[in-house]
């Protein structure tokens, strides 16, 4: 099966915040913005595969920040490491402020997705091709997460 580059799936997602996005509060609800997240990351992870994929977790999300109406998010996606049929998806939030061009880091997570072939069955995804030291540096740290995560892991 042939490769496919970190940089030929990336995505870079920008949604500004709206009414219909807040909270009783009047702030943006935080599971607007665990929707998002979980929509980067399967993009990326659909174009890597160009098959059916299935959330199969997310790890903790911390909220740094609140979001406020009005405020555009970014969210940048990329693939860090494949296994045999899942794939783990790094997902960065930033939030814009339109008025002022302030930047500030809202939340990161790390979410693994499973390819599904026509029966739904998981199935071997394409091997990842890594460029950068900073591409390498975070299949290493994804090595350690998914590790941990698969100790950690209980089946239903
Ligand atoms: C994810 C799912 C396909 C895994 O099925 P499974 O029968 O447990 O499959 P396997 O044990 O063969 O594991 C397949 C891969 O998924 C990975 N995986 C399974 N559960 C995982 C979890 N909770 N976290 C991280 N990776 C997981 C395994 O490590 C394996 O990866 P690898 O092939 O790269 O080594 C299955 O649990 C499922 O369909 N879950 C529902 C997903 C869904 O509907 N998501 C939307 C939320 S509503």
């Amino acid at each position: 099966m042939q490769g496919k580059k970190v940089s030929q799936t990336s995505v870079i997602m920008v949604q500004p915040m709206t009414p219909q996005d807040a909270n009783h509060s009047g702030n943006v609800h935080g599971g607007v913005i665990m929707k998002l997240i979980d929509m980067a990351g399967a993009i990326v992870a659909q174009r890597h595969t160009r098959t059916n994929i299935v959330t199969a977790s997310v790890d903790r999300i911390d909220f740094l920040h609140p979001v406020y109406i009005g405020d555009v998010l970014s969210l940048k996606a990329s693939l860090n490491l494949v296994g045999r049929t899942s794939m783990e998806v790094g997902v960065r939030v930033e939030s814009e402020n339109p008025l002022t061009g302030e930047i500030r880091h809202t939340a990161s997570a790390f979410l693994t997705y499973v390819a599904l072939d026509k029966s739904g069955k998981p199935m071997e995804v394409p091997p990842l091709i890594l460029k950068t030291d900073e591409e390498k540096r975070r299949n290493e740290d994804a090595h350690a997460r998914r590790e941990a995560r698969l100790r950690g892991r209980k089946k239903g």
